[in-house]
């Protein structure tokens, strides 16, 4: 198992009072393109966003919020987002030449780096036999055929287009296949914007503090059921109060949107056998851990194996993708192998497997995950000593290429915990850390990601970044 910034009294807890004993090379580096004395108050000097400023107006009066995902607003931080003109493995440029280094990887794809050049090629070479076919294609088979070999759970998959429809079609087959209709989810999870799932949800929901979204009809949630994530005794009630009637628990294994939280050692374990006990189904929701936390996602990582997985975002190499899989007894309901409908014009089309598939390729080359957890220790790590010395309550983990950290002395162990964190202090760490050159997810409530194009020199870069912005706010 990983490195993780320790816990009291709990593995992978999030806390301060353990120090990982890799010890950070003690030089820092410097150079950065976009380079100022940070001035929190005083923004911009050299740093200025004029284009992306003006382009964000324009977007405003034609997109709402001037977005296509709330996410990617600053609502919580402050300013405008950044309009990008382009990326290239850990760093990306916006539309006033500023570069970044990115922790965001397009929300959790970009694992290997953006706009890797094999990945390119290969898109080149399977767009000239076009862009979508609308019937069966090979890479439908090769993409399949590394998902089922890589994840425990998975012994046939459906592709999708997103992690939403994953999460729509799976919630389906499980109330299909159990006769059940209920539904347990937890506190700060997200699993895309479906209807049943705008529950006390992560995420942008969590970023903006919404309630739950006007316009999801009361029936349509009526079955769902929610939890704190990892208190045990919580479900256990939900189990005992609603005898034979609950279809499934979903969940992420390691949230990541309320910020990264991992499971406490034993949560999994007895989650699994509450759903076993109780004929329900045991979803993991691997759409961000999913050949992040290891190759057979979070499943693998912790040895738990469950009735249905989610995925997403990195089996799409940066194109859209979804998929929902499990056992073959299960996953013979879906249409047209059973009467569970589900279907989707675009799925599995040839660019969006091709991508996957060099992807994950990548992803399975010997080392790979070694060095995401490597590099992302040293970052975590980093940025917590940088807090403590600057006095600031903070704290953090990661597991390989997934991390978060908090302005709370922790430990963090559900949403309610992650709540305690000083947001505006994040905000203000945010916009320091941006003119810096630094663009981490722009809530609290969102992990990060780090990818195999992530240098030693960038991870020392965003230390250095740290030191000097934490000193000043
Ligand atoms: C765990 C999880 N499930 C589902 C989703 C929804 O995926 P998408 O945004 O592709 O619809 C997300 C998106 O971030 C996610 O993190």
């Amino acid at each position: 198992m990983a490195a993780s910034i320790s816990g009291v009294g709990v593995g992978l807890g999030l806390s301060c009072s353990t120090k990982l004993s890799k010890t950070l090379p003690s030089s820092r580096s410097s150079g950065f393109r976009v380079k100022m004395t940070v001035s929190v108050e005083d923004k911009k000097k050299n740093y200025t966003l004029q284009k992306s400023e003006e382009a964000f107006d324009a977007a405003k009066n034609l997109m709402p919020g001037g977005v296509n995902s709330p996410v990617r607003a600053f609502k919580s931080v402050g300013g405008q987002p950044i309009v990008m003109d382009s990326v290239k493995g850990s760093h990306m440029w916006d539309i006033d030449g500023n570069e970044y280094i990115d922790y965001v990887g397009s929300w959790g794809p970009a694992i290997i780096g953006h706009a890797d050049d094999e990945v390119l090629a290969a898109l080149a070479e399977t767009m000239k036999k076009g862009t979508s076919f609308g019937a069966p294609c090979l890479l439908e088979n090769v993409l399949a055929e590394m998902v089922i070999s890589a994840v425990p759970s998975i012994e046939m998959v459906r592709f999708v287009n997103s992690g939403t429809e994953a999460c729509m079609g799976v919630l389906r087959l499980a109330r299909a296949f159990t006769g059940r209709e209920k539904l347990i989810k937890f506190e700060g999870c997200y699993h895309g914007h479906a209807d049943p799932f705008l529950v006390k949800a992560g995420s942008g929901v969590a970023t903006l503090g919404l309630p739950d979204s006007p316009g999801v009809p009361r029936a349509a949630t009526f079955e769902t059921l929610t939890a704190p994530f990892n208190d045990i005794s919580a479900v256990e009630n939900l189990f005992n109060s609603n005898k034979g009637e609950l279809a499934a628990i979903i969940l992420e294994p390691v949230v990541g949107n309320s910020g990264f939280i991992p499971p406490k050692p034993d949560f999994l374990e007895a989650i699994h056998r509450l759903t076993k006990e109780n004929g329900a189904l045991l979803i993991f929701d691997e759409v961000m851990t999913g050949f992040r936390l290891s190759y057979g996602g979070a499943q693998e990582y912790f040895g738990i194996t469950p009735d249905l997985t989610t995925l997403g975002k990195i089996i799409g190499g940066g194109l859209p993708v979804g998929a929902y899989g499990g056992r073959k007894e299960i996953m013979e309901m879906v249409a047209p192998a059973g009467p569970m409908y589900q279907a989707g014009t675009l799925s599995g089309n040839p660019l969006a497997m091709t991508a996957g598939i060099q992807t994950l390729k990548r992803l399975k080359e010997p080392g790979t995950y070694e060095y995401l957890d490597k590099i992302t220790g040293e970052l975590v790590q980093g940025i917590i000593d940088a807090g403590k010395k600057t006095g600031h309550a903070i704290c953090g983990g990661y597991i390989s290429g997934m991390f978060g950290f908090f302005f709370t002395e922790g430990p963090v162990y559900n949403f309610d915990d992650a709540k305690k964190s000083d947001t505006a202090k994040f905000a203000r760490f945010y916009r320091g850390m941006l003119e810096e050159g630094v663009y981490f997810a722009p809530s609290q409530f969102e992990a990060g990601f780090t990818s195999l194009a992530h240098s030693s020199e960038d991870i020392q870069k965003t230390i250095a970044a740290a030191e000097k912005v934490l000193s000043m706010i």
